[in-house]
């Protein structure tokens, strides 16, 4: 119970968390985003950060350990943090466990004064662990130094310019939430299906007119030179209705076939009935 009121909380969270609205009084003053203070927690914990400046509304992370993070994949841990604490814009993950050596690779962005920046290709490998609420203590730096880039669109540019990138930035950001929201919701659904073995697994075909000793090789068929898919079929059976029905291995290729069979199957004498 308490992980599902969480679940929902977070959802809730998410889509709060855009930039709102667009302020019309644009002052583009050249930032850089600074490289973070990153630290470690033993035996759990991360803490992402960087200073404020005047002008910030939105500071994101986006990271995934020891894989590798090209410009638009999203991080394992991500989030778009509206408000800051102190004098510091953080991310905070309290349940991320790192072992010494694991490399973070990490994306930030900044929205300040409207606009929006990026620090891409960061990289942090954890040499020491930090004692909470001891800044002290804090192992900065990435390895290599991250490359903070420019805002290079705007800052000699007019406030029509301006307005378009806030516009992607507000458009991106949405996105985003979006994309979060329909994968956890995708999650949802997944995790309802699989509970309901035959819901989960079971497909059916109309259209086989077959003896039903060749069933099994006709429905491997479909599936293999028809359809492309390399999935074995098993407990292959007609019905009274004449559908042939016939279980695959897991609900993500149950789904694959599906998605599949809407178009290479389209003009063919066969449906498929889920
Ligand atoms: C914390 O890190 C874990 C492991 O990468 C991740 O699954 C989780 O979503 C992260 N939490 C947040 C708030 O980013
Ligand atoms: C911002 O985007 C909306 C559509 O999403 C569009 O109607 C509007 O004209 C855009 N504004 C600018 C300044 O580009």
């Amino acid at each position: 119970m308490a992980a599902f009121c969480c679940k929902v909380v977070l959802l809730i969270a998410g889509f709060g968390s855009c930039v709102q609205s667009a302020t019309h009084n644009y002052r583009p003053l050249r930032y850089t985003i600074p490289r973070p203070l990153i630290q470690a927690f033993s035996p759990q914990g991360l803490e992402v950060s960087i200073p404020h400046t005047p002008g910030i509304q939105l500071f994101a992370f986006h990271g995934s350990i020891n894989k590798f993070l090209d410009g638009t994949e999203i991080g394992d841990m991500r989030k778009h943090v509206l408000e800051r604490d102190g004098e510091r814009w953080a991310y905070k993950n309290s349940t991320v466990k790192l072992r010494l050596g694991d490399k973070i690779y990490y994306r930030l962005y900044v929205v300040k004064d409207n606009l929006g920046y990026r620090l891409q290709h960061g990289m942090f490998e954890v040499k020491d662990f930090s004692l909470p609420d001891k800044e002290s203590s804090a192992p900065e730096e990435a390895v290599p130094a991250p490359t903070p880039q420019p805002p290079t669109l705007c800052s000699r540019t007019g406030s029509i310019c301006e307005k378009v990138v806030l516009n992607l930035t507000q458009r991106v950001c949405d996105l985003q939430q979006e994309i979060d929201s329909l994968r956890e919701t995708n999650d949802i659904l997944k995790d309802m299906v699989k509970k309901h073995p035959t819901t989960s697994t079971t497909l059916a075909l109309d259209g086989v007119k077959v003896q039903d000793d060749e069933l099994g090789v006709i429905v491997q068929a479909i599936i293999e030179d028809k359809l492309g898919l390399p999935f074995k079929v098993d407990n292959i059976q007609r019905k009274r209705n004449g559908l042939v029905q016939f279980e695959v291995e897991s609900l993500e290729k149950k789904l694959e076939i599906i998605r599949v069979a809407k178009t290479k199957l389209r003009h063919s004498n066969f449906r498929l009935v889920y």
